[in-house]
């Protein structure tokens, strides 16, 4: 039986990792990282820096998976991200094969919380049903994005006694027509929230945890200039952006 943690580290900084997380990067001998074709080497940097920083000995491997390619602008959304996990699964369990000894333990150090829009438990789950190889796994949790932008902004998230919504750009408006009135956004490098009607309060942050990070907060309709100039200084500082806003309507 092989093992893999699942470990939660943080949205940006080097520091955002639980204890226990540290102690999870302390067990494990090889760490698996996705390759991604897109160019997102700062990504892949940090989580080495995140090793140097953490990792007390340096007997350790880490070991690039290529990500298979996916169809960015799919007909069937649902279906295009099952293939690519099954794809993912295929490439990661050859992997743990050929890479990981019978008893040992690999990583796999998500961005965030690995319960937020990520898709490594559902990859291993597929590795498991797959069959091919025995696995097990547990998951450490992260600071996420979310928990970042509401601590920058000072935020608690839910109204008294109230609901919150997190959902992508692409399904904003579904969730607004569907009533919902205090929520949060994330996967949106368009700002879907622009096109809704009626008027909203906006807590918006992008590449919150890095140095370079830009918080911008105030009535939508007039801070939406504020928010495209942060966002391309955030992206010219660091090469991506990645940005997550909390959403009231006003
Ligand atoms: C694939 S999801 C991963 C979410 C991650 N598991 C988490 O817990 O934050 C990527 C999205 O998370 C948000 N995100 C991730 N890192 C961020 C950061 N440092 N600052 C702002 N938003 C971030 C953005 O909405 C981005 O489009």
């Amino acid at each position: 039986m092989r093992r893999a943690l699942l470990i939660g580290i943080g949205a940006g900084g080097l520091d955002q990792l639980t204890v226990e997380a540290v102690a999870a990067i302390n067990d494990a001998d090889v760490f698996l990282v996705a390759a991604k074709n897109r160019g997102v080497d700062d990504l892949e940097t940090l989580r080495k820096a995140i090793l140097r920083r953490h990792r007390a000995a340096t007997d350790y491997r880490v070991i690039k998976v290529p990500d298979p390619e996916r169809d960015r602008d799919p007909t069937d959304y649902g279906a295009a991200v099952r293939d690519w996990h099954e794809a993912r699964a295929a490439a990661y369990e050859s992997v743990i094969a050929a890479e990981v000894p019978e008893g040992g333990t690999c990583a796999f150090l998500v961005w965030g919380d690995p319960s937020l829009y990520d898709s490594t438990i559902r990859v291993v789950e597929r590795i498991r049903t797959r069959g091919n190889l025995e696995l097990e796994y547990e998951v450490l949790p992260g600071v996420s994005s979310v928990q970042l932008l509401a601590a920058r902004h000072r935020l608690v998230l839910n109204r008294i006694g109230g609901p919150i919504t997190i959902t992508t750009g692409r399904g904003l408006a579904r969730d607004v027509a569907a009533g919902a009135d205090n929520i949060v956004v994330m996967l949106d490098k368009d700002l879907a929230a622009a096109a809704l009607p009626g008027d909203w309060d906006i807590y918006w942050g992008a590449n919150l945890g890095t140095p370079d990070e830009e918080l911008v907060a105030g009535r939508l309709s007039k801070v939406l200039e504020d928010i495209h100039a942060a966002r391309e200084r955030a992206a010219s500082a660091r090469g991506w952006v990645m940005d997550t806003y909390l959403i009231r309507r006003a």
